[in-house]
C-alpha cells in the first residue's frame, strides 16, 4: 500500500490498471485537442499529479503549442517533476504546474473557462455522492459551455462506481462522448462535454473536498 501520494504515483509502474487508466485517459486528451478548434486551447488540471496525463499526450501532439494550461497539485515533489517534464519539452512559457490546493476556486483565477477540464483520480476521492454532486455543479466554473471533462472513477467490492458517475453527469448537464472500462475491468475512465453555462464567480470559494488517503486509494 502506498504511504501518500507520491508513493501511489510508482504504482504506475506495475498495476496494469493504471497504465491502462493513463493509455485511455490520453487518448481522450488527443481526441479533444483534434476537436479544438484552431487558437488558443485552455486545459485545467485538477489534483494534476506529476501530470504524465497531458504532459505525456503533449509530447507527440501537434497542437501541443497551442495549449495554455494549469496543473493544480498539492505535492510538491509530484510538481517538481511536473515542471521538470514541462522544461523538457519546452512548453514553459504556456504550462503552469502550481504547488497549492486544487479544491480552492480562486487557484484557477486567470485559467478558465477553459476547453478541456481533467479531473482524474478524484471521483473516488469524494466523502459520498452528495460531494459528488457538488463537485460536477462547481464545474461550471472551469469550463466553458462545451468543454471536455475527462474523468476517472475506480470499481470496488464488485460495485461498478462509474455507472453512479455516468448518471449524475447525465443528469448535470454533460453529454457522454465516450466512456470506456479498463481491460482489468475495475476502472472506468470518462469523456464528457458540459452543455451548461459557464459560470464567471465561482458558486463557492471551496469547490469540493478532497477527502481520500493514499493507502485507501480507490
Ligand atoms: C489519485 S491521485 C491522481 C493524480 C493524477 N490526477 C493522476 O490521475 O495520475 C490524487 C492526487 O491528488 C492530490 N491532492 C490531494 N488533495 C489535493 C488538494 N487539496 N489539492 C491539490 N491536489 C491534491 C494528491 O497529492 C494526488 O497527487
Amino acid at each position: 500500500m502506498p504511504k501518500d501520494w507520491l508513493e501511489w504515483h510508482d504504482l504506475y509502474n506495475t498495476e496494469p490498471k493504471l497504465q491502462q487508466r493513463l493509455q485511455i485517459v490520453r487518448e481522450y486528451i488527443s481526441h479533444s485537442l483534434d476537436a479544438s478548434p484552431p487558437g488558443i486551447i485552455r486545459v485545467v488540471s485538477v489534483c494534476a499529479g506529476d501530470g504524465r496525463d497531458l504532459l505525456g499526450t503533449l509530447a507527440s501532439h501537434p497542437r501541443a503549442k497551442d495549449v495554455h494550461a494549469r496543473l493544480v497539485e498539492i505535492n510538491p515533489q509530484l510538481v517538481e517533476r511536473g515542471r521538470a517534464s514541462i522544461e523538457s519539452l519546452g512548453l514553459a512559457q504556456q504550462i503552469e504546474f502550481i504547488n497549492g490546493d486544487a479544491t480552492i476556486s480562486s487557484n484557477y483565477v486567470g485559467a478558465v473557462p477553459a476547453d478541456i477540464v481533467i479531473v482524474c483520480g478524484i471521483f473516488g476521492n469524494l466523502a459520498d455522492e452528495a460531494e459528488l454532486n457538488r463537485l460536477l455543479g462547481n464545474l461550471s466554473f472551469l469550463s466553458k459551455q462545451g468543454a471536455f471533462v475527462i474523468w476517472t472513477r475506480g470499481h470496488s467490492n464488485g460495485i461498478p462506481y462509474s455507472e453512479t458517475v455516468r448518471r449524475f453527469l447525465r443528469e448535470s448537464g454533460f453529454e457522454e462522448v465516450n466512456f470506456k472500462l479498463t481491460a482489468t475491468g475495475d476502472m472506468g475512465v470518462g469523456l464528457h462535454r458540459y452543455r451548461g453555462e459557464n459560470l464567471p464567480t465561482p458558486k463557492e470559494q471551496q469547490l469540493f473536498v478532497f477527502s481520500g488517503v493514499a493507502n485507501k486509494a480507490r
